[in-house]
């Protein structure tokens, strides 16, 4: 983590020990001192760590905590004996040293550790069946060959029933930094049991030829670089406005405790905004919760593809080390993330997540007359980070701006998943990039969890629809139209979807506080881009991922809910997750909720999505929805600094800055 300008180091015992939270995440020591615990009750040589996490205390120690009570530290552990293939739940309280609960869950697949993906591709490679495919389809330099473990889903075949199974795909290389999917190897795929370590079978059919070209991305392999940019440089002389203690950040207004979990990555909680003085709540717990990518292509080599990048690979430990000046600009605060290691060691993930301010921008802006105008910068919090899953990479990106309003915005970018094609022509549900690459059509799919806590207590969850009033004696002209307001009483009506024609819309709405126009306060879900899943409901997919086929869904909050497809999607046969939450059908009004929105990305590949993707961006909004008497930001100050404006145009208060002197600033 950076030190400078008054932000402070935010990892570390030290640290810890200064700003101890309950809801921090675990440190290195603790996630340790969890596995040695968990090695004193279950001493198995082959004992290995999928998870060691916070368990997150009740929302009622969280309080109790606040009003001067203790702090609990306990440890989630899901480990796995390599030596029989049995998993284990632990629960592990690290003050008292006591392993808690110690529990065999038959009948489930967490996510591989490292040790087994490494396991997949010696077995995969040392396999006779596998290496003959490949020679078949010309491939000879084998060890070059790079190997990418795929989940295996769960297609009911009776002889992966039971079984660890992964699916190995494999791609041609020339050199050990070529693009890795640039040259699909089609039609090979090796089914590997991760418990008994060997290659079950090799499906071997649906060959097309290997892409010959290998089409490089990196600056290097460019014929010729632009260079009529001239430098951009983002200066904060004064260092950044935030101020981070420990895993607290402090913006402006905005309160939140920011952190990283190994499975779901970037997590927030108790996001509050400071309010005339008093620190109003909006959510408990912000985060993603779950996400697949299906794939739309039926062939042998491609319908297994639908990744649930969080549950069955980590998404937390796949976060990227960020880079100052490449992936965030400005004056960058880093917090590092900790993960364990299969072997219980602490991985210290650096630089997980970036904590920066943008401009962004104009806030609100009028001009009276020629001369009279009043403008306001957007200035904006942006917490971030990056995790790299095989062939895609994704940003995960909370924007808090100063009018109170949260936008949540996920970035996809990487390379698509390639499929080799023939020359003649191809199925509808690929497109081709390149001579012998197509891309199959898939989407994603991003849960976000929002734990909501808008302005505490008690919050229902209304639909918003506009409709035009019907014409008659109060509609004379036709012209009228209103919205709509119905509430979510129960889970049994939760499962949503957006509607464009109603302009729809979810509101939060605390019933017992009222604003000054006398209506209870609310913040609203603005949904963006999203869509519907397209494989048909008697999919594997569509079962195991029962949440993406609705865009908003509603829960009462229970602690141990907190995975929309399972704990466990990995081989699932599906039902786990929001069906059965949602089976219990309990009341919404007026109660702890949880909302769970899906953002959608129905990715047609383009030719300009290969050798590499730009990045592409869908997210969802939550506003201030007469939460607030009136604007909240009519007090951001104008502009100080180098503003340009003619003499007289600018109508500024301004606050004994020198340094604005019109036009004659730089
Ligand atoms: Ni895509």
């Amino acid at each position: 983590m950076a030190t400078e300008h008054g932000v402070h180091a935010a990892h570390g015992s030290a640290a810890i020990a200064n700003h101890a939270h309950p809801l921090d995440p675990l440190s290195a020591p603790e996630v340790e001192r969890a596995a040695a615990l968990c090695r004193q009750r279950h001493p198995s040589e082959q004992l290995r760590f999928v998870t060691i996490a916070l368990e997150e205390p009740a929302k009622a120690a969280v309080a109790a905590f606040r009003a001067g009570g203790p702090i609990e530290r306990r440890a989630a552990v899901v480990a796995i004996d390599r030596a029989d293939g049995r998993v284990f739940e632990g629960r592990v309280d690290l003050a008292a040293g006591a392993v808690e609960a110690w529990t065999h869950r038959p009948g489930v697949q967490p996510y591989p550790i490292l040790e087994e993906f490494a396991d997949a591709d010696r077995v995969i490679r040392a396999d006779a069946r596998w290496q003959a495919a490949l020679r078949r389809r010309g491939v000879t330099d084998l060890d070059r060959v790079q190997i990418d473990p795929w989940p295996a889903g769960n297609f009911g075949d009776p002889a992966e029933e039971g079984r660890r199974i992964l699916r190995g795909i494999a791609y041609a290389r020339d050199a050990d930094d070529a693009n890795g999917y640039a040259r699909p190897i089609e039609g090979v795929v090796a089914v590997v049991d991760l418990n008994a370590r060997e290659v079950i079978r090799v499906v071997d059919e649906g060959a097309a030829p290997v892409p010959a070209a290998d089409a490089r991305y990196d600056a290097a392999a460019q014929p010729r670089l632009r260079d009529d940019l001239r430098p951009l440089e983002i200066a904060q002389p004064e260092g950044p406005s935030f101020v981070i203690e420990g895993h607290r950040v402090r913006w402006q207004r905005w309160r939140m405790r920011v952190s990283l979990h190994p499975r779901e990555g970037l997590v927030l909680h108790e996001v509050a905004y400071e309010d005339r003085g008093r620190v109003r709540p909006i959510a408990h717990r912000m985060g993603l919760s779950e996400m697949v990518v299906p794939y739309g292509d039926p062939s042998p080599g491609q319908y297994f593809k639908n990744a649930f990048d969080s549950g069955e690979l980590g998404l937390g430990r796949s976060t990227n080390a960020l880079t100052r000046g490449c992936d965030c600009l400005g004056e960058i605060a880093y917090l590092d993330g900790v993960v364990a290691g299969g072997d219980g060691a602490a991985r210290v993930l650096p630089n997980a997540i970036c904590i920066h301010e943008e401009d962004f921008n104009i806030l609100w802006k009028h001009t009276r007359a020629a001369g009279q105008t009043e403008v306001r910068r957007s200035r904006r919090l942006v917490v971030s980070s990056w995790a790299t899953v095989g062939n895609y990479d994704y940003g995960f990106y909370w924007y808090f701006y100063e009018d109170a309003s949260i936008e949540c915005e996920v970035r996809l970018t990487g390379i698509i998943q390639p499929m080799a094609v023939g020359d003649g022509p191809i199925p509808p549900t690929a497109h081709r990039v390149a001579r012998n690459v197509a891309g199959p059509i898939h989407q994603h799919f991003f849960c976000m969890r929002v734990d909501a806590d808008v302005d505490g207590g008690g919050n229902t969850v209304y639909e918003v629809d506009t409709h035009p009033l019907p014409p008659g004696p109060d509609n004379p002209h036709h012209n009228a139209f209103a919205p709509a307001l119905t509430p979510i009483r129960s889970e049994a009506e939760s499962a949503r979807t957006v509607n464009a024609a109603t302009g729809r819309h979810w509101r939060i709405v605390n019933p017992s506080r009222l604003n000054a126009v006398g209506e209870p306060v609310a913040y609203a879900l603005l949904p963006g881009e999203t869509v519907a899943m397209m494989a048909g409901e008697e999919a594997a997919v569509a079962r195991r991922a029962t949440f993406a086929r609705r865009q908003l869904w509603v829960t009462q909050h229970a602690p141990d809910e907190l995975y929309p497809a399972g704990t466990y999607p990995s081989m699932s046969k599906g039902g786990d997750g929001l069906p059965a939450f949602t089976a219990a059908n309990r009341p919404l009004e007026d109660r702890d909720i949880v909302l769970w929105y899906v953002i959608g990305v129905n990715h047609i590949v383009r030719p300009e999505d290969f050798p590499i993707t730009s990045v592409h961006r869908a997210g969802f909004a939550l506003k201030p929805w007469g939460f607030f008497d009136a604007n909240p930001a009519l007090d951001v100050a104008p502009p100080a600094a180098a503003c340009d404006c003619p003499p007289g145009e600018c109508v500024h208060g301004h606050d004994g800055h020198e340094g604005h002197a019109h036009g004659a600033a730089r």
